[in-house]
């Protein structure tokens, strides 16, 4: 195995002015998408936001942190030839593990089972924390966005997320809870921008699973807004409906807006796109061209008739 070089190298290749490679195309905007807690809806908004950015035509790459792999399985992308964890260890080029996806914009970084080796492997590897970003650098000049799905653990691979982003997303249950382990995660970003990743922004909190009708689904989000402010890097003006829709699309290997663009999933997460974009405008531009690996299974999972 042969993890990647030093992860000063790789600070060089996206600090700056951000423009590696292209002359005049910035660098990719990346956004970790992050909360320490499962089932909150990082997974359902990483793919979903994602797939909706590539909607508007922006090139779009959705790297799968999670070693479950859900962001990966949701584009029916089963057994991938390689993974990101063959590129993190220097075993494939990025551009070797990526896979296209229905959407043109849209290409997405698969995970696997191996993912789970990494957490533990990297503690031993020189700029650890660094492993992702140099993994991720030969991306920056091709994508506009790239969308981190991370796992529910603010262990190795989270940290190494939060040191290759620009900015995190927090996806926030509206639920009595909410806000447990917040100050723990907000605590968490303090410490990378003291030691590897000083620019991270605070992209914004996404409120998930909103029911208007309940009650405490409104106070867990007016209480969430009053204290982090609505807008900038505070709450996003869209909150996410709680919506059938949106846990049914998965198992059909697609995002809401293949899946059912007409629901109110579908719309949530479109209008959380246009409202990142109106943040960070971006040129429309294709992704680079790539192939389908011909030793790669994609399938449509069965539906799973629960739904
Ligand atoms: N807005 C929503 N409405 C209904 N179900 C949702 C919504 N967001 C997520 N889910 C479902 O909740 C579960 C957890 O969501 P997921 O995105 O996998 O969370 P995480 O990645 O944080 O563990 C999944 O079954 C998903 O389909
Ligand atoms: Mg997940």
């Amino acid at each position: 195995m042969r993890w990647g070089e030093s992860g000063a190298d790789a600070e060089e290749q996206m600090d700056e002015s951000g423009q590696t490679g292209q002359p005049g195309a910035a660098a990719a905007r990346a956004i970790a998408v992050v909360n320490q807690k499962g089932g909150v809806g990082k997974t359902t908004t990483a793919v979903n936001l994602a797939a909706s950015l590539a909607a508007s035509e922006r090139a779009t790459l959705l790297v799968d942190l999670d070693p479950q792999a859900n962001a990966t399985s949701a584009f029916g992308i089963l057994e991938p030839a390689f993974q990101l964890y063959d590129v993190l260890c220097g075993e494939s080029a990025l551009r070797r593990a990526t896979i296209p996806t229905e959407l043109t914009h849209l290409h997405v970084l698969p995970a696997g089972p191996d993912l789970a080796g990494a957490e533990i492997e990297l503690v031993t590897v020189d700029d650890r924390e660094y492993q992702l970003r140099l993994a991720l650098a030969d991306a920056l000049p091709l994508y506009d966005f790239i969308v981190i799905d991370c796992p529910p653990s603010l262990g190795m691979l989270t940290l190494n997320a939060l040191s290759a982003a620009n900015a995190v997303l927090v996806p926030l249950q509206s639920e009595y809870y909410a806000l447990e382990g917040l100050a723990r995660l907000l605590d968490t970003i303090e410490r990378v921008r003291g030691a590897w990743n000083p620019s991270l922004e605070m992209e914004g909190i996404v409120l998930t699973m909103v029911d208007r009708r309940a009650n405490l689904s409104r106070q867990v989000e007016d209480e969430v807004r009053g204290h982090f402010g609505t807008g900038g890097a505070g709450v996003f003006r869209t909150s996410i409906p709680r919506n059938i829709r949106l846990s049914e699309a998965p198992s059909h290997g697609k995002p809401i807006l293949l899946y059912d663009i007409r629901s109110r999933g579908a719309v949530a997460y479109l209008a959380l796109a246009e409202e990142l974009l109106a943040k960070h405008p971006r040129p429309q531009r294709k992704p680079p061209f790539l192939p389908i690996p011909a030793d790669t299974e994609m399938r449509q999972p069965e539906p799973t008739g629960d739904s």
